[in-house]
């Protein structure tokens, strides 16, 4: 029987401890602030956001909103972010992506000041994870560690092959996996004879961007398989990158979708906020 990895209570467990340690925090006087930036009105980005200030205050850490028309130049974005970097009441700064395209995300990113940089994307950030020194991590790839950590999955020494090569979830979780000593594979889309490689890992973790790729045919027998994807199949119910009831089968441990890697993002997120003031 596979183990099913609950994403939404090692999320909840994650949150409830930030949640004290906040409490112990503000008992001796500092409160933990986040500006949350939004440009536009994506409605995918303003659930995330949403979702966001709802964690915010169940933890008790305070958020400011920016909610920005999309006709915001990126002059004034930069100025909002700048004027955030500067203000000793805000710990963390996230300013929710995709932004509008007259506006150079990486310079938006660029800008934020590594010690508010509460995703992980600055370059000073993931320069930091790639030589092993202190910064704040990706939230997504982070939190797929401690899915599998707190599930009691083993990762040192085993095969962990990552499919998709992102700047936000693969390219960072290889890092993560190599510092927790596991052998690491990194395919993307030129990868030939991809299910002869996928069934190599002991650990599979799939961040591809479509629906129900993943089936048996790439799994090893007995694999941890982690799903990163999202979407909504053609009876609008939501499905992985991973074909869930084909592969159940063969592997020991999966996370479901929804309910497996997606709680974990903002928990990390919430993590990291935590961190900023420590
Ligand atoms: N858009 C989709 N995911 C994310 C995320 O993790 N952080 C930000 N800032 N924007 C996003």
């Amino acid at each position: 029987m596979a183990t099913l990895i609950d994403g939404k209570k090692i999320s909840t467990q994650i949150k409830d401890e930030l949640k004290a340690k906040v409490e112990e925090l503000q008992k001796q006087g500092t409160s933990v602030t986040l500006a949350v930036i939004q440009v536009g009105n994506d409605p995918a980005s303003t659930v995330y956001v949403g979702n966001k200030k709802k964690a915010c205050e169940y933890i008790g850490i305070k958020s400011l909103a920016y909610e920005l028309p999309e006709t915001t130049t990126q002059e004034e974005l930069l100025d909002l972010v700048k004027k955030l970097n500067e203000d000793p009441e805000v710990n963390g700064i996230l300013v929710q992506l995709p932004l509008p395209k007259h506006i150079d995300e990486n310079l938006v990113i660029q800008t934020i000041s590594p010690k508010k940089d509460v995703d992980g994307f600055h370059p000073q950030s993931v320069g930091a994870l790639s030589i092993g020194q202190r910064g704040f991590v990706s939230c997504t790839p982070s939190g797929i560690i401690q899915l599998l950590k707190r599930s009691g999955i083993e990762i040192e020494g085993k095969e962990c092959v990552i499919i998709g090569r992102s700047n936000i979830v693969g390219k960072p979780m290889a890092l993560l996996m190599l510092r927790e000593n596991a052998t690491v594979t990194i395919c993307h889309s030129r990868t030939k004879n991809l299910k002869e490689v996928a069934k190599r890992a002991d650990i599979l973790i799939v961040a591809i961007g479509k629906p129900r790729f993943i089936n048996h045919e790439y799994v090893k027998e007995g694999a941890v398989v982690i799903d990163v994807g999202i979407h909504r199949d053609e009876n609008n119910k939501l499905c992985g990158d991973v074909d869930f009831d084909d592969v159940l089968d063969k592997v020991t441990a999966i996370t479901p979708v929804p309910g497996g890697v997606g709680p974990m993002t903002i928990a990390m997120l919430m993590n990291n906020c935590v961190e900023s003031v420590l």
